[in-house]
């Protein structure tokens, strides 16, 4: 595991002179990657220590970098809050964005009383990761519910509608689309991405993912928004959006747009 990285915290100094930021796709040394399986098969607990040592180190590198005014986009400390979905939305509803009513419980009386009082409901994980599924009435048995002692779960007001995805950088939307499936989740299946002109975004779409980007303290951000008939919900805002694929498939140049902002100090 050692001998491909190698990190000193005094090897940053190098970096200081010659940049002024730094794009931060991950942060990797996650136990549950593919590259540290046959590691995690062996000796799971040694792995999971190992790693947290290798992430202090990096994260204090890095933090070492941002205490010398080099510029790191997205900054580590936002980058964990793509895990956090249940903060997101509390934190958006707060300020005027529009969220589906949500409930993230491990208690089944919860979720039954949710399911009363919305009609139609899709559950997800909280962490991310997942498809959505409907949640049928069999899902509210007491045996499949008892299963919400093992981890708790997202549980979501149903928007029907476009899924828009909304590329926000340094405060400004630059670049939307629309993802093309029938799919409840489209990730479940092949889909299009269509390009949405950014003079033919609804505005109030255009302000809320501003703000939602603002709020997050994301000045790079993939907006997830729902657009229904009468309303549009914010899904997430992803800290560490992919953007070479939706570039390719809807002509847009999310890649160019942040390369520009990266580049200007
Ligand atoms: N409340 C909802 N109503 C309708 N469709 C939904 C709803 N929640 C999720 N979906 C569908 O599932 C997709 C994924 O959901 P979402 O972006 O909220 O979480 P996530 O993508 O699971 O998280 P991650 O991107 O971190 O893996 C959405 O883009 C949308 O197509
Ligand atoms: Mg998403």
């Amino acid at each position: 595991m050692a001998d491909e990285t190698r990190i000193s915290i005094d090897d940053t100094g190098a970096l200081l002179g010659e940049c002024h930021t730094i794009y931060l796709r991950r942060l990797g040394l996650d136990p549950r990657h593919p590259e540290f399986e046959t590691d995690f098969e062996e000796r799971p607990l040694s792995v999971i220590n190992q790693l947290r040592e290798y992430r202090g180190l990096l994260l204090s590198a890095i933090r070492h970098l941002q205490d010398n005014g080099v510029r790191v986009i997205n900054p580590p400390d936002v980058l964990g809050i793509h895990s956090l979905k249940p903060w997101q939305l509390s934190r958006l509803a707060a300020a005027g964005v529009p969220v589906p009513e949500t409930c993230s419980t491990n208690d089944p009386a919860e979720v039954r009383a949710f399911a009363d009082r919305v009609e139609n409901v899709i559950y997800k994980p909280i962490g991310g990761g997942g498809h959505a599924h409907h949640l049928e009435s069999v899902d509210l048995d007491d045996d499949r519910l008892s299963r919400l002692a093992n981890s708790p779960v997202q549980f979501q007001e149903r928007i029907d509608g476009n899924d828009v995805r909304v590329f926000v950088v340094d405060g400004e939307v630059v670049a939307a689309a629309r993802i093309v499936s029938d799919a409840l989740d489209y990730r479940s299946e092949r889909h299009d991405v269509e390009r949405i002109g950014l003079e033919s975004l609804d505005p109030e779409i255009e302000r809320a993912a501003c703000r939602a980007a603002d709020q997050l303290g994301l000045p790079f951000t993939g907006v997830d928004v729902v657009n229904a008939a009468d309303r549009f919900v914010v899904l997430e805002a992803n800290p560490s959006p992919m953007f070479a694929t939706f570039d390719e498939l809807a002509g847009t140049n999310v890649a160019g747009e942040l390369a520009g902002f990266l580049a200007d100090p």
